[in-house]
């Protein structure tokens, strides 16, 4: 049987199209809007959301868009409220629910996201104002000493917790364990904590009865650190990635959509796609993106705040959003980007 949850979260991870993440918190957005010199404030960040939301066929290429508290309750400059916009072009309108990772007591550098007390309620709200599925980050810090069986453990337990709410209150969970790239560490390590994170996760989703049919799984890819004088290559990174998926990601899951995680735009794009290319046909489920910066990043340096570059910002947006598109099919090179400029 296919239950409504069970559809919303097989058309999230549809071939051809992936997720644009623009649920950054009042505090990120406002780090994003200094980078382009605008002062974050409410009108601002309407008129940006709704350059996001708005281009002409966008919904070629995305199939749900992550939306934040503030977002969900506003209405774009045509004054429709956001998630009903979204909606009227076939595109999910999805919730970020999680209140933000904070420091891990007694685990100094660690961090364990919070959100759980209220969710319910907020969770019955958000469904009413139209959301169709939703989004909590757990962060996993690499490093000296870490990160510890504390740290997996507590993260792992709340993004059960979570799911378990969500799928009770009519939302379709995307669970993220976030493994981040900062830092100096080799992709062998990586490798290593993204498998024992992953199994950690799925073991408490068990635990918590999810129906794991009705999730899908936001992880990380197996790369190297960022300050590693060694730098894995493509095919390295998507070898090692679905290595790891195929230990640890039950069948049954929905299907899987990357976080981007400060891989610049063109890497995350070609990451993609050389999974897709190199498994077609062999694995169990989609995988696609659910990407914030590195979908963002060319429309919003576009952009700048000025009415004026809505159009160029929208384009940049789409031709971003259509190359992560052509990655999900294995179609993806590099000479579309040059066509394109
Ligand atoms: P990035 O793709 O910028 O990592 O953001 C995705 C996201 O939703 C993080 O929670």
């Amino acid at each position: 049987m296919t239950t409504a949850l069970r559809k919303t979260a097989l058309a999230m991870v549809a071939k051809g199209k992936g997720i644009l993440a623009a649920d950054e918190s009042t505090g990120t957005i406002e780090k994003r809007f200094k980078s382009i010199s605008i002062e974050s404030n409410e009108p601002n960040r309407r008129a940006y959301r709704d350059m996001l939301f708005t281009p002409k066929g966008v919904e070629n290429y995305i199939s749900g868009v992550i939306l934040y508290d503030e977002t969900i309750r506003q209405k774009s400059l045509g004054d429709v409220a956001f998630p009903q916009l979204l909606a009227s072009k076939g595109i999910l309108p999805g919730i970020k629910v999680d209140t933000g990772a904070k420091d891990l007591a007694l685990c100094p550098g660690e961090k364990v996201t919070e959100g759980l007390d209220g969710l319910a309620k907020r969770c019955a709200e958000y469904v009413k104002l139209g959301a169709k599925f939703a989004k909590w980050r757990a962060v996993i810090t690499i490093g000296r000493n870490m990160p510890s069986t504390t740290c997996i453990a507590a993260n792992a337990h709340a993004l059960a917790r979570y799911a378990a709410i969500c799928q009770e209150a009519g939302l379709v969970p995307i669970v993220e364990p976030e493994v981040l790239m900062d830092g100096d560490h080799t992709i062998d390590r990586c490798e290593e904590i993204t498998e024992w994170t992953l199994n950690a996760v799925y073991e408490a989703l068990y635990i918590n009865r999810i129906t794991l049919e009705e999730s899908v799984l936001k992880p990380s890819m197996v790369i190297s650190g960022k300050d590693c004088p060694k730098q894995a290559g493509v095919d390295e990174v998507a070898e090692r990635t679905v290595k790891i998926l195929k230990r640890c990601v039950p069948a049954a899951v929905a299907g899987i959509a990357f976080l981007s995680g400060g891989q610049s735009d063109e890497v995350a794009t070609a990451h993609l796609n050389a999974m897709n290319k190199m498994f077609a046909g062999e694995l169990p489920w989609n995988l696609t993106f659910s990407y914030g910066r590195a979908l963002q990043h060319p429309s919003l340096t576009t952009w700048r705040g000025a009415a004026a570059n809505v159009a160029a910002a929208q384009a940049a947006l789409l031709h971003r959003a259509h190359m992560n598109g052509l990655a999900t099919r294995g179609q993806y090179k590099p000479e579309l980007e040059k066509q394109a400029a």
